[in-house]
């Protein structure tokens, strides 16, 4: 098990009688993506800034990189931060911005020239080193945010909404650069978003907040397994077997097995009240359903649970908290 290198614990932010962040606790080990994910308000920005020392919890603490909450220089030097929205010098160039934060962290002129080209070259921007940020697109920008946010070769790097804004390419782009930050840099990422296929794709571990409080965290596989909706299956096989393919399903007591409409070579499989007729979870019940199948022969062409996406999730979870 890797070393934990963020940990929030019973962290807590109150703007008089409102609570920001209301109690919230979780963890990430070094190299580790979380995605921070919840609609606008829920507190994912004012998180960030407890964990980066730009605000002081009302209670609860936290641990970077190994250093307490308390000890604040000492994590703004190992820490790297993509603001919510941050402002650019649009007469400087990017090569001339990186070096000057290059040169605040104590890195000599020629230093802070090699980082600079190292670090556009990290997030592709290597031809642009010497053109004024003020010609820059907002996925550019962006980037060169990332790369300030690398400067200090920080363990741990905040990014709040990296993506924000940018079309599906510029994400790409952004999500590319985040996973070598955690991966060839072995740092561990805090991002923030509201987009879920991000965090589908990038995230190991998510962490859903709502109104400042904890929804539900762990990882993407989990958060999905306790939130399904459904408990429902679409199975498609070739025309010819799905005959054999109900009979093999009908073993099950558990399930309900139905045509759908106009897809003849479609069923829908349900768990009945899942949990209650036997000790099996929906599941196990599904699981067995699909091994039936298989083992009967019949080439499965597509088997998707309902449900299972995070971003179903997500909404359920959100809207049972506000109902
Ligand atoms: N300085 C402040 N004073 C009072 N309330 C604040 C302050 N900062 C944030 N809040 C409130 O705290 C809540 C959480 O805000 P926060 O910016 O952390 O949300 P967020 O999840 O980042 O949202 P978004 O997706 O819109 O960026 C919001 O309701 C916001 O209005
Ligand atoms: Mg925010």
């Amino acid at each position: 098990m890797a070393n934990i290198s963020v940990e929030a614990i019973h962290l807590t932010k109150h703007y008089g009688a409102y609570n920001a962040v209301d109690d919230v606790s979780f963890s990430g080990s070094q190299g580790e993506i979380i995605g921070l994910l919840g609609p606008n308000g829920a507190g994912k920005t004012t998180t960030i800034r407890l964990l980066t020392t730009v605000l002081g919890p009302t209670s609860g603490e936290f641990s970077i990189a190994g250093h307490q909450s308390t000890a604040a220089t000492e994590i703004r030097r190992c820490i790297g931060v993509l603001p919510e929205s941050s402002g650019y010098p649009s007469h400087q160039t990017g090569g001339e911005y990186l070096r000057f934060y290059a040169r605040l962290y104590g890195l000599s002129r020629r230093q802070a020239r090699s980082l600079s080209v190292e670090l556009l070259a990290a997030v592709g921007l290597e031809q642009w080193g010497r053109s004024r940020i003020s010609i820059y697109s907002r996925g550019m920008r962006q980037r060169l945010g990332i790369a300030r946010a690398l400067v200090n070769d920080p363990s741990v790097v905040f990014l709040d909404e990296p993506t924000l804004g940018l079309d599906p390419a510029g994400q790409a782009q952004v999500l590319d650069i985040i996973r070598t930050v955690a991966n060839a840099r072995d740092a561990t990422v805090v991002l923030s978003t509201h987009l879920l296929p991000e965090v589908e794709q990038v995230c190991s571990k998510v962490v859903i907040l709502n109104q400042g409080r904890v929804l539900v965290s762990g990882s993407v596989g989990e958060v999905i397994g306790r939130a399904l909706i459904e408990h429902s299956a679409h199975l498609r096989v070739p025309l010819h077997h799905v005959e054999r393919a109900r009979q093999a399903l009908m073993q099950f007591p558990g399930l309900t097995i139905n045509q759908v409409e106009g897809q003849p070579d479609l069923l829908r499989i349900a768990v009945e009240t899942p949990g209650a007729a036997s000790a099996a979870s929906p599941a196990e019940a599904m699981n067995a359903g699909l091994t039936a199948v298989t083992a009967a022969g019949i080439p499965v062409l597509r088997f998707e649970l309902e449900g299972a996406r995070l971003s179903d999730a997500f909404l359920k979870m959100t809207s049972e908290a506000v109902a």
